[in-house]
């Protein structure tokens, strides 16, 4: 028996009351955007990926990570600082540099590591150089793996309202550290589908002499030139996910050379992890060829996401501030969210419920995001499956 087992199990209970249990179900891709679930046996439409041009499963990608894997191995063997880095992978960050207007970049293991080792990374600079400690400004949105960032590097930050760029500015007027400031936001949130007023942020972390910090996970591939998000020419360092609408995994921090060569001998999510599997390197190369073309896939995303807004909109459904591919249909309760998204996927849409400690508690939702896959037809019978099951309260009431 392993120990403590009682504590776990009681724990899971706890959860489970709560509504807030997490159970990952095995899901089989039976084609493009379609999913079946191994334990009800049901196919369904996805509508939670975050894979938004559908590049995941694209011909090239594949072929190109077979081609880089043949030359370089299925893994890279080591961290980048040790012998991890190949000819390969030092080519993409240069492209990715290119691709975000920086003098360089570091690609690293996943989005989350790049997060969670930025901060500490950049709070030991501030101490190191100013002896002070860094301060940070977060929007109050933020991503977690950059809280976690925050609070591995002993820092708490200071929330600003979520894109309330005057409260920002109170707030570093009101600083008096000399220690470096730095101000964390994304450019398209996660969970609201709205967007940050990258070119307001700019200007006041230029008036305040704040780093300017953006995440553009859900914007990368989405929105911006030839696809590359949206604070381009306006951050002072942009984090990027390969792992969302590129189809692949991992991520890369974006800024000046000094910025990399630190991150080099700073960032413990890349000095203590094995660097970015070849495979992953070719599939990514792959799909930086293939962005700047796919304008017919962006308008796709646009025009079903507008349509789908819209839809919910007309049917009086809280959608938040949501402008883009990501919708979140706001429901309250953690048991409202259960029960609707259970309602949904009976009629063949997996939409999954997003709950505290993600949202919170009285922000539960249920997340669609839209795809370049999806069709009207998708669209409109997802629309009409949510309207009806909204309207339906008794069904999915707590
Ligand atoms: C805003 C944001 N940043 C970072 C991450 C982490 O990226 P990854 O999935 O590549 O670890 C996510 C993932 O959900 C995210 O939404």
């Amino acid at each position: 028996m392993i120990k403590f087992n009682g504590l776990f199990h009681k724990g899971l209970e706890d959860l489970a009351r709560q509504d807030r249990l997490r159970v990952c179900r095995s899901l089989q891709r039976i084609g493009v955007g379609r999913v079946l679930c191994q334990q009800t046996g049901r196919e369904l439409v996805d509508f939670s990926s975050s894979d938004y041009l559908g590049l995941c499963t694209h011909p090239l990608l594949l072929e190109r990570a077979v081609i880089c894997a043949q030359m370089d191995g299925s893994g890279s063997g080591a961290s980048r600082v040790v012998t991890g880095l190949t000819v390969h992978m030092r080519n993409l960050e240069q492209r990715v540099a290119a691709l975000t207007a920086m003098p360089d970049a570091r690609i690293f293991p996943s989005g989350w590591q790049a997060n969670a080792s930025l901060l500490p990374a950049l709070g030991r600079l501030s101490i190191q150089q100013t002896g002070e400690k860094a301060t940070i400004f977060a929007d109050k949105l933020i991503h977690a793996s950059l809280y976690h960032g925050c609070a591995a590097a002993g820092l708490r930050p200071i929330r600003f309202r979520h894109g309330d760029v005057a409260h920002l500015a109170t707030l570093l007027a009101q600083c008096k550290s000399s220690g470096l400031r730095i101000v964390l936001t994304e450019s398209v949130f996660s969970m609201e589908g709205d967007q940050s007023d990258i070119v307001a942020l700019r200007a006041i972390t230029q008036q305040y002499n704040a780093l300017l910090c953006v995440d553009e996970a859900h914007a990368i591939g989405v929105f911006g030139e030839n696809g590359f998000g949206l604070s381009l020419g306006f951050a002072d360092i942009i984090v990027g996910t390969f792992s969302k609408a590129l189809g692949s995994m991992g991520a890369f921090i974006a800024s000046s050379k000094s910025a990399c060569e630190w991150l080099d001998n700073t960032a413990s999510g890349a000095v203590f992890s094995t660097a970015l599997s070849p495979l992953l390197i070719g599939a990514i190369d792959a799909a930086l060829d293939l962005l700047p073309n796919m304008v017919q896939a962006r308008n796709q995303v646009e025009v079903l996401s507008k349509r789908l807004r819209k839809h919910m909109w007309n049917g009086g459904v809280d959608i938040g501030s949501s402008t883009t591919h990501i919708i979140p249909i706001l429901v309250g309760k953690e048991c409202k969210a259960m029960s609707l998204a259970r309602v949904i996927e009976e009629l063949g849409f997996l939409v999954v419920a997003i709950r505290p400690p993600t949202v919170p508690p009285d922000r539960c939702r249920l997340r669609v995001a839209i795809c370049a896959y999806h069709t009207i037809e998708q669209v409109d019978a997802l629309a009409h499956a949510l309207l009806h099951a909204i309207g339906n309260d008794e069904k999915h009431g707590c």
